[in-house]
């Protein structure tokens, strides 16, 4: 066999984008030129107004949709070089819509589905499946048909289905969408167990505020292009920027951009550190 040799130039990425393009048949051009990577163990968000190209770019990562040029690189493989097959064992995407991920009778199957299908052996499949259910909350649901479920459920039932093949990276496209404040705070929970036990977790998203909370890494996509890379205190501190993505940032740093003038640092992402400047700016007169 041999040896597998990793590139110094790609060591600790797990994926790389170079020049990235992808147009629809019918010629819309969603992705312009992307080039981007991701580090092992990263927790990066994509924000972007609508039809910015973040579903787009999500599919070509593992392998649902192929580029029209450029190139993906997963953990240094060329990814127009591997089956869907493989890229779902590294790359896992959960589908902005469920039900487009859906289909199996019950939970239980559903979620099985993707470990049995990439071959790993029973027992494998069997701890997986009992992993994404009890990181979904899913214990009491395994019998129940997916499509009966409310759209919550569904979507746990989607993300442990991708949790299941145990893949590096997890891709959400917008999962706090159908789910209530508390059901969005405990998939975030989980979400960071999984990205502490080194997994790299991708959030698309429109909230700003799980941004704040939880990434450490925003990438802004505007019409198919990398309109910003930063940390998200950097990105929310461009009012302008973030105006022209059509993109709110958080209720708290819009606060802060308000009392600007009282002295108050306009990078605020946690009403923590606001209740903190306030107080030592002298409280608000
Ligand atoms: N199947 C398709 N066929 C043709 N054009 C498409 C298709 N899917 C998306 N597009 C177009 O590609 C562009 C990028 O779409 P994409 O779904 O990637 O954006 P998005 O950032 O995920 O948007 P949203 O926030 O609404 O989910 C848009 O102009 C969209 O209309
Ligand atoms: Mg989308």
């Amino acid at each position: 066999m041999i040896p597998s040799i990793v590139s110094p130039l790609h060591e600790g990425k797990v994926i790389t984008i170079r020049n990235l393009k992808y147009v629809y048949e019918g010629g819309v051009t969603a992705l312009v030129e992307v080039s981007l990577d991701f580090k092992r163990g990263e927790y990066a968000a994509i924000v972007g107004g609508n039809g910015s190209g973040k579903t787009t770019l999500a599919k070509t990562l593992n392998g649902l949709l192929r580029p029209t040029s450029g190139q993906v690189l997963i953990e240094e493989r060329d990814a127009s070089q591997m089956t869907v097959a493989e890229l779902a064992k590294t790359v896992g995407y959960a589908f902005q819509n469920p039900d487009h991920q859906l289909f199996c009778s019950s939970v239980e199957e559903e979620i099985r589905f993707g470990p049995q299908n990439l071959g790993y052996p029973e027992d494998e499949v069997r701890k997986n499946v009992d992993r994404a259910v009890e990181a979904m909350a899913l214990g009491k649901l395994r019998a129940v048909a997916p499509l009966s479920l409310r759209l919550g459920e569904r979507r746990r039932v989607s993300i442990a289905s991708v949790i299941a093949m145990n893949p590096e990276v997890l891709i959400l496209d917008e999962p706090s969408t159908g789910l209530d404040n508390e059901e969005t705070e405990e998939l975030m929970a989980k979400l960071k167990v999984l990205n502490d036990e080194g997994k790299t977790i991708i959030l698309i998203t429109h909230d700003m505020r799980l941004v704040a909370d939880h990434a450490k890494r925003v990438i802004v996509l505007s019409q198919g292009r990398v309109l910003l890379d930063s940390d998200p205190r950097g990105a929310f501190s461009d009012l302008d920027l973030l105006r022209q993505s059509n993109l709110q940032p958080p209720a708290v740093t819009q606060l802060a951009h308000r009392l600007v003038e009282r002295g108050i640092p306009k990078d605020i992402i946690s009403p923590q550190e606001l209740v903190f400047q306030v107080l030592r700016a002298g409280g608000i007169k």
